[in-house]
């Protein structure tokens, strides 16, 4: 959600932040701006919409040469995407330019006591306040602009990553955060302030991670980190060790088809390090057998598709360990006063490890006494550095919004987790274990294989894409894999579609369904079999066209469904690891149908750092 960049050192700034702007896209965003130091003093270019809309009106407006500046792409949360409302924001009479990530929650009482004091506001959003605070604070005081920000960010109350130059240090980008991502790149003779990696590893591959309420000085040749306090910090520098190819297209037309390509891989990846011996090897992330042993609940929380991949989990892991389960919505857990206990577990899981409800969540799991492990895909991210333990699925970098491969390889997690528990408790023996095992490393192969259904639903997509509606219809894991497939269609085709427990479709729902509507039914689980066979039917009745999918040793009736996808062998635990690659593509050729923006759907954000 929302992309900050900086850039201060000794080359042309403009094409440095550009670029970096155009890697953080895939976070969604609404309008894009950039501050920067020239002859004329600090000017501000902006525009609503994409990227190119923004290099157009720099192109018109004439050469902004600089080495020192800030850009953003916006999400708006306060305030329509406007020209306007785009960042950077001018504090004052324009000696301040800043760039903000996230919600001033005390915006309005800010705005009220500012303007009290002359200043002219030019737009509705909340980071405006933090443009005139500064140029308010600093405005005839002795104090720097890195002490002016530490004072700032006292009087905030919210979230932010914040990124602010001055006229008064035309060669410094002072940073701050709570709550939202920002790191700091390790150029030589040149800096850099970002969202993530993906902006700066064009130019550098060392890092550093700002924490909750530190403040950083960055200057062409040094970086000094504060605390709360304004005590100097020592940070630990980090290396990105991805290669740049793995956040490029690599010939795919879009991200999202390369990822879905990428899964058997993903899952591979996730699973390999953690099998030793035909048993599950947990030791790096906490998750002691003495502790797996005294599990009371188990709690997993996450938004979307991670909920999604947790729903999946917690029928599995109940299946397998008999343990009391709940898979939650982070944002409703964090404000229902849950009931947690200290032997509880909780299962975090996010793809990029930054989603702020899910933080929220953990945060609140973890001060109640429970164990929490996050399952989490971006390394060193800020649920990564606050969990307990971590697991993480080794996916790879996604940059395609809709999630395909850190959900497929967060179920290899949430099975490994669920092999790991049943052993421990007794309730496999070291057979089954070995069993269990051999089939989770079995899964990249049954997922590359599933893949081959490409052509077939790229066929079904070119014949409903002008649907109106569609249904997901399943029965236990298959209903939680059917959410996640409504979801993916849902998000990048922009049909309305819903998913529901093929039972209980018959309490109301059923009156949507009507001559041609069409309905994919998701059969991998043979103890209910029939009962979706049942289920098919009183739709098809109705008028519905039904595509099913299905496990090839399926013997039910299948006459009544137009098309039919057969899925290879796999336990039936891990069914949803295949069920769900058919899905995907049915949404990705869809949206392709519809001429949707596949990789960067409208108004989503790939990682969501707001409530
Ligand atoms: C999935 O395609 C969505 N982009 C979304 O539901 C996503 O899974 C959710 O926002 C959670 O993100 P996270 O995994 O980064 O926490
Ligand atoms: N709340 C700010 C706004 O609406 C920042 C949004 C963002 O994170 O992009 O402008």
């Amino acid at each position: 959600m929302c992309g900050i960049v900086g850039y201060t050192g000794r080359e042309n700034a403009l094409p440095i932040l550009i670029k970096g702007l155009y890697s953080l896209e895939y976070r969604g965003y609404d309008s894009a701006g950039v501050a920067a130091f020239t002859g004329q003093g600090l000017r501000v270019v902006k525009a609503r919409g994409r990227i190119a809309n923004l290099e157009e009106r720099l192109r018109a407006e004439g050469e902004l040469r600089c080495t020192c500046g800030i850009g953003h792409t916006r999400w708006a949360t306060h305030g329509e995407p406007s020209d306007r409302n785009s960042h950077p924001h001018l504090g004052g009479k324009g000696k301040v330019a800043v760039v903000h990530n996230g919600i001033i929650e005390n915006y309005k009482e800010l705005r009220d006591r500012l303007e009290a004091h002359g200043y002219v506001f030019q737009s509705e959003t909340d980071t405006e306040t933090v443009a005139h605070l500064v140029d308010y604070l600093h405005t005839g005081k002795q104090e720097d602009l890195a002490q002016t920000v530490l004072a700032a960010v006292q009087r905030i109350r919210g979230s932010y990553a914040l990124g602010v130059v001055s006229m008064s240090e035309p060669e410094e980008i002072v940073a701050a955060r709570r709550d939202n991502p920002l790191i700091i790149g390790l150029g030589e003779g040149e800096n850099m302030i970002a969202s993530d990696i993906t902006a700066i590893i064009d130019r550098t591959r060392r890092y550093i991670i700002l924490d909750d309420n530190e403040v950083a000085v960055v200057r062409p040749d040094s970086v000094t980190v504060m605390n709360e306090f304004g005590d100097v910090v020592e940070k630990p520098v980090q290396t990105v060790t991805w290669d740049m190819s793995a956040a490029e297209k690599g010939g795919y037309q879009h991200f999202m088809l390369k990822e879905i390509m990428e899964q058997p891989k993903a899952v591979g990846d996730t699973v390999k390090p953690r099998i030793a011996k035909d048993a599950v090897l947990f030791e790096e992330n906490g998750l002691t057998d003495e502790r797996l042993r005294d599990i009371e609940h188990i709690h997993i929380v996450g938004c979307g598709s991670a909920l999604h991949a947790g729903m999946v989990g917690k029928r599995v892991i109940e299946t397998m360990c008999r343990i009391r389960c709940t898979a939650e919505v982070a944002s409703e857990f964090r404000y229902e006063n849950p009931i947690i206990g200290k032997k509880d577990l909780c299962i975090v899981i996010s793809q990029s490890g930054e989603t702020a409800d899910t933080l929220a969540a953990m945060r609140l799991a973890k001060q109640a006494g429970a164990f929490t492990v996050a399952v989490v895909n971006v390394v060193s991210s800020t649920i990564a550095r606050e969990a307990d333990g971590i697991l993480y699925t080794w996916a790879g970098p996604e940059i395609s919004v809709a999630t395909t491969k850190a959900y497929s390889a967060q179920l290899a997690a949430l099975y490994l987790i669920a092999v790991k528990i049943a052993r421990v408790r007794g309730l496999i023996s070291l057979g089954d274990e070995r069993a269990l095992c051999a089939e989770l490393q079995r899964l990249p192969q049954c997922i590359e294989q599933t893949l081959g259904c490409q052509q077939d639903m790229q066929r079904i997509a070119a014949l409903y894409a002008n649907r109106p509606s569609v249904f997901f219809l399943g029965r236990g894991l298959d209903y939680a894999a059917a959410l996640e497939a409504s979801l993916k269609l849902k998000e990048i085709s922009y049909i309305h579609s819903e998913a529901y427990a093929a039972g209980e479709l018959k309490h109301g729902t059923i009156s949507l369904i009507e001559q041609g509507t069409l309905v994919v039914a998701l059969a991998t689980q043979p103890a209910l079999f029939e009962k979706t066979v049942s289920n098919i039917r009183e739709v098809v009745s109705r008028g519905a066209v039904v595509v099913l999918i299905t496990t090839d040793d399926f013997t039910g009736d299948t006459s009544v469904c137009q098309h039919i996808v057969r899925l290879p062998k796999c336990l039936y635990e891990f069914s949803a690891s295949l069920s769900i690659i058919p899905m995907q593509l049915l949404a990705y050729y869809v949206a392709v149908e519809r001429s949707c923006d596949v990789d960067k759907p409208r108004n989503l954000a790939k990682s969501v750092t707001v409530e």
